[in-house]
């Protein structure tokens, strides 16, 4: 059902960065998606703000290139649609440390905010994570973050990566908060906004089957799977200061484990889903030297292109140490979890795109089906995130003919098929939470510290001590030795 979000308060959204590939391809397509369905409040205006120097009709332009029809068919009518939303729009260069430069802007805000109705303000640093701070205090000294009770509200998103370690992490949090409070601040891991991410809670609570078995006497380990068939292209330099573990398992991976181990919240209140997470992630031990397998792929022919090695990529120093690959073993240490292994793995050049949950159940014990073709294969409960979101169930089934014969089998429920009508965007969906102050799926300060506490030893040594990441080739399962890895508790890979 369509919904207003407030007729009667007025909105501004200003996204620093605005000539971003983030800002270009996900937020402003993602908040035309709100507006073609009348999710934004009538008085709402949208301002880029960057060095690149751009007329509004200049901004607009590049915005219009990205915007998609997904809510209005019809080529007229999202025409229409697109030229409206584009009134909202302006745009104002300047440097991200020049407080002149953030007054600039203010000028033009107070140009447009109507001046009696309440406003809420939502600033979106879509910058590299070293301008978040100088960025922050520009928008501070310049008064822009100034809040009146009853009258002006200010919000700030922030992007990932949430710093490098637990120490950078903690500076950053630390700084912002000197310009935006907790509750003010919307930390953004984009996979929490993933349809199939937020069913993960309903899955779990609104069905009576799974729960009385989501538990270490049933389930045999966890997979938790992110890769893709590309390398780092042109992210190469910034990719090179982080690193697969912190650009995808810190964030994207930890969430998705939190969700799938946390207890049962009190309700949906965003405090209570956030203590469970937060205890989920407290649970587990840090993963160690032992616990962890790095690689980084290598030059290859792959579907007929010869594809560079990560260390022939623009921006990478050629004796690089930064994994590209990496499969780690997780443990949580509490009463439903303890013994179950948490396998996770993230890589790039690998030969296929594709994120998932695995949770692999037991054996079935006592096999009353005796024979070879008669043994119960465990059941697998699939959670596709992407690319084609469902969730799938293999069981055992009997063969229809004269003799018992069993195989393995497929419940599957596919987003596409099963749902009419588009799928929003997570950044569609995370961003009208930010308008609306719903904080539930924004990661909060203390599960932040909980999820670098689970990383920061291992990279440290992994760091200090050069480990040279195994070679893979491009197009490959990524090295080996994981394979050895999941063997050491009993799991595999596939
Ligand atoms: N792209 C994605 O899909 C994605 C996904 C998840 C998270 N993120 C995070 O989102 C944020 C924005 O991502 P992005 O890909 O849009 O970044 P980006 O294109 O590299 O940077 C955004 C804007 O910041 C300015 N900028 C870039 N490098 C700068 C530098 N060295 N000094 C001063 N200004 C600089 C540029 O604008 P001007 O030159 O015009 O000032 C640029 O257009 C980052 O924190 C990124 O880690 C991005």
């Amino acid at each position: 059902m369509q919904q207003n979000v407030s007729e009667t308060s007025s909105l501004s959204i200003i996204v620093v960065g605005a000539s971003g590939d983030l800002a270009v391809k996900k937020i402003f397509p993602a908040l035309f998606a709100l507006f073609c369905r009348k999710l934004l409040p009538a008085s709402f205006s949208c301002y880029g703000y960057a060095r690149t120097p751009m007329t509004d009709e200049q901004f607009r332009e590049l915005l219009m290139s990205r915007l998609n029809c997904r809510y209005t068919p019809g080529e007229s009518e999202c025409r229409m649609y697109m030229e409206d939303f584009l009134k909202h729009c302006f745009y104002t260069s300047g440097h991200y440390d020049s407080k002149e430069d953030f007054e600039a802007l203010q000028t033009l805000l107070k140009r447009h905010e109507p001046a009696d109705t309440p406003l809420t303000r939502l600033f979106y640093l879509s910058i590299p994570p070293f301008l978040f701070l100088p960025a922050a205090q520009s928008l501070h000294d310049a008064g822009l973050a100034e809040e009146l009770p009853g009258r002006k509200t200010c919000r700030v998103v922030v992007e990932k990566p949430f710093g490098r370690d637990r120490e950078s992490s903690d500076a950053l949090t630390r700084g912002l908060a000197q310009v935006f409070t907790e509750p003010q601040t919307y930390r953004i891991d984009h996979y929490l906004g993933k349809e199939v991410i937020q069913n993960l809670m309903v899955l779990r609570f609104a069905n009576l089957i799974f729960e009385p078995l989501w538990n270490r006497n049933n389930i045999d380990y966890v997979r938790i799977c992110w890769s893709e068939d590309i390398g780092a292209e042109g992210r190469a330099g910034y990719f090179d200061h982080y690193g697969i573990i912190r650009d995808v398992m810190q964030n994207h991976l930890l969430q998705m484990l939190a969700l799938v181990t946390m207890e049962e919240p009190l309700n949906l209140d965003p405090e209570n889903v956030r203590n469970e997470k937060v205890k989920a992630l407290r649970a587990v031990r840090p993963v160690r030297y032992e616990d962890i397998v790095v690689g980084q792929y290598t030059a290859a022919d792959y579907e007929g292109q010869a594809q560079k090695g990560y260390l022939q990529e623009e921006g990478v120093p050629p004796d690089s140490i930064t994994p590209t690959y990496a499969a780690a073993v997780l443990k949580v240490r509490n009463r439903r979890w303890d013994g179950v292994p948490f396998l996770m793995s993230a890589g790039k050049g690998l030969n296929h795109r594709r994120t998932e949950i695995h949770i692999v159940f037991r054996q079935v014990p006592g096999n009353i089906f005796a024979g070879p073709s008669a043994t119960p294969h465990p059941n697998n409960l699939v959670i596709r995130v992407q690319p084609d979101a469902g969730i799938s169930l293999n069981i055992m089934t009997k063969v229809p003919g004269l003799r018992v014969t069993l195989q393995e089998t497929e419940l599957n429920l596919s987003y596409a098929a099963a749902f009419a009508g588009e799928i929003p965007d997570a950044y569609e969906s995370l961003l009208l939470d930010v308008v609306k102050g719903d904080k539930s799926l924004f990661i909060r300060a203390d599960e932040l510290e909980a999820a670098w506490d689970i990383f920061t030893p291992v990279l440290r040594d992994l760091e200090s001590c050069r480990v040279q990441p195994q070679p893979y080739l491009f197009g490959s399962g990524g090295p080996r030795s994981a394979d050895a890895l999941a063997a050491l508790h009993n799991a595999t890979w596939e």
